[in-house]
């Protein structure tokens, strides 16, 4: 839609803006020594733990662990979106924001959304002119209030309806076709797409009409016809009710995530304000970005049957990636043959939010499930179990959440964690899963390069005078590659700060694991920096070696191939790993 943003122009957006200003002007912020403090607009709190760095251009919160950039701010606290929290803070700091498309497609999109707009207005007004269709939604409990409030319409029973009403010349004709309203036949000819329907608009974050679902009034199929894909309707992208939700509520503290638009209608009826329905698709990674965008738990709704589960589980495989601390995720399985309207209509809202507060937090979910794949009585099903786990513990983003999923799995399976954390690192690993999933078989982090990594986000500008070769390039270490491509980027920018540096890496899986990093206290100077920096890639060399052999032995174990004399060499290097503190943790 729109063109896309340069790097250059975020690089000097952070640059130029002033984090203290702009949270500044928001949150009232109190010097205490080279920082800023403030009680946390993101969780409540009586002491202020909320902590903004003028030096590194960023904010962290020791309570909650909120943290991020000026623009990661903006995003949080406006819950704005990425381009618009630019435009926020470029108006802030009085600068226009230059696109890299002209801005011909983005103007045609603006008409599509009035286009859309128009024909929701439509719908609307022709709900209040067929008894029909009212009695039907009075058969479904919904109120006119409700139907107000999701601006719940009707498509009259006719082919031309909406191609008469905003169809006037080519032009309009050509736009109700790229909305989607009307299809166009082989002959040319145009008619109406939504035909004696029921119809639910779906609005994007901002209340833009984007598309339609539509559902027969009595027995058809499909029962749902919904808006195919346009420039602006993404079905992987979008939450039907997300928009009502956040009009309705002051503040959203959990998202209860279901199935279908009558669900969320029906729970809203009911004073469930905060129910959000996916469009007959699974749950993608960018609606759950967009959820946590708005509050810290979401709870996936399903049926408790096979059915169910099984697509409660791909709900948690898509949300893996997503997983953090401070973020919360349950399920809760309705009984056999109910939904969420069906069951809040004859148990009513308290009975029902008494349910959703007993939810199955992910971690357990996670566990029964590889549970019933194995037997945990047994040393190989606790070998399997681990095995099971490993890929999709791959997938969590290294921080504290991860360590306590581990900590959780290990006690079910009773192992140390430390211990699961080396199994879920080198077990024998088959080639097939191998390149399914090339991060189960990347070797242990080294905490040597953790320290690298947080010296260089602390002081970007080390990275000028830093004397390394190519050696490092070929370490094992896991998130290695990382560290190199931030090395490149600092040295590439002289003039770089931690802010900016994580800007570059935003819409990255590792942003955020870089961010916590960057939150932790510097406690060296800028000079010592560069001397440490160097001395930890130093290190870092030294350290990998027994690492790696430690890795290969493993294997070999697993495998059964290794013999007696590296045996007793794998002995020692795990005794040595164990005996003695990592170095370069502070
Ligand atoms: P369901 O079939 O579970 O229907 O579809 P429902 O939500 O309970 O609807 P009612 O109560 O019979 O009115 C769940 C969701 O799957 C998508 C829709 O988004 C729907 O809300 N769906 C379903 C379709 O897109 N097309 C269909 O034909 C059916
Ligand atoms: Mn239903």
């Amino acid at each position: 839609m729109a063109g896309r943003i340069p790097q250059h122009f975020i690089d000097e957006l952070i640059a130029r803006a002033d984090i203290v200003e702009v949270i500044g002007a928001r949150v009232p912020l109190k010097k205490a020594g080279r920082e800023y403090k403030a009680n946390c607009p993101f969780h409540d709190e009586k002491t202020p733990s909320f902590t903004v760095s003028p030096d590194k251009q960023f904010f962290h919160c020791f309570g909650c662990g909120a943290h991020g950039t000026a623009l990661g701010f903006l995003i949080d606290y406006d819950h704005a979106d990425f381009v618009e929290a630019v435009e926020e803070l470029a108006s802030i700091v009085g600068i226009e924001v230059p696109r890299e498309e002209n801005a011909t497609a983005d103007r045609r999109s603006l008409d599509l959304f009035d286009v859309m707009d128009k024909a929701s207005a439509f719908y609307y007004e022709q709900l209040k002119h067929d008894r029909r269709a009212q009695a039907y939604l009075r058969r479904r409990n919904v109120s006119g209030e409700t139907a107000r409030d999701y601006r719940i319409g009707y498509a009259p029973d006719s082919w031309d309806a909406i191609l008469r009403q905003l169809g006037d010349g080519e032009h309009k004709r050509q736009q109700l076709v790229d909305t989607g309203l009307t299809m166009r036949r082989d002959d040319g000819r145009e008619y109406d797409r939504f035909r004696d329907r029921v119809i639910f608009p779906i609005r994007d974050a901002r209340g833009r009409t984007v598309g339609f679902g539509g559902r027969v009034l009595d027995k058809g199929e499909p029962k749902y016809l919904n808006s195919p894909e346009t420039v602006l309707f993404h079905k992987g992208k979008e939450l039907y009710g997300l928009f009502e939700a956040r009009r309705a509520l002051r503040q959203i503290d959990r998202l209860l995530v279901v199935e279908g638009y009558m669900d969320v209608v029906a729970l809203a009826e009911h004073g469930v304000r905060y129910a959000v329905a996916t469009l007959g698709t699974a749950t993608t990674p960018e609606h759950l970005k967009r959820l946590f965008r708005v509050c810290p738990e979401v709870i996936f709704c399903f049926d408790g049957d096979q059915a169910g589960r099984k697509a409660a589980w791909r709900a948690l495989e898509n949300a893996l990636g997503e997983l953090r601390e401070g973020r919360q995720i349950r399920f809760l399985f309705l009984p056999d043959g109910e939904d969420p309207d069906s069951m809040i209509g004859s148990e009513g809202r308290e009975a029902f939010e008494l349910r959703l507060s007993g939810a199955t937090p992910l971690s357990e979910f996670l566990l029964q499930t590889l549970c019933t794949q194995t037997d945990l009585d047994s040393v190989d099903g606790r070998a399997r179990l681990a095995e099971l786990a490993r890929p999709l513990l791959g997938r969590v983003p290294e921080g504290i959440y991860k360590d306590l999923l581990v900590d959780h799995l290990a006690t079910a399976v009773g192992m140390p964690g430390e211990r699961l954390t080396t199994h879920l690192a080198v077990a024998k690993d088959s080639p097939r899963r191998r390149t399914a999933n090339p991060s189960a078989t990347r070797p242990a982090r080294s905490s040597l390069l953790r320290r690298a990594i947080t010296l260089l986000m602390h002081h970007p500008k080390a990275a000028a005078g830093l004397d390394y070769d190519n050696q490092l390039e070929t370490l094992e270490i896991r998130g290695i590659g990382i560290f190199l491509e931030l090395l490149e980027e600092c040295k590439n920018a002289p003039n770089i700060s931690t802010a900016m540096v994580l800007e570059r890496w935003r819409g990255r899986p590792e942003m955020d694991a870089l961010a916590r990093l960057a939150a932790q206290e510097s406690l060296v100077s800028d000079e010592a920096a560069a001397r440490e920096l160097q001395d930890t890639i130093a290190k870092m060399v030294e350290e990998s070696r027994p690492r790696l052999k430690t890795a290969q032995l493993l294997e070999k174990a697993a495998d059964g191939t290794i013999s007696e004399e590296e045996k007793s060499e794998l002995q020692n290097l795990l005794s040595r790993r164990t005996g003695t503190a990592q170095p370069g943790t502070k």
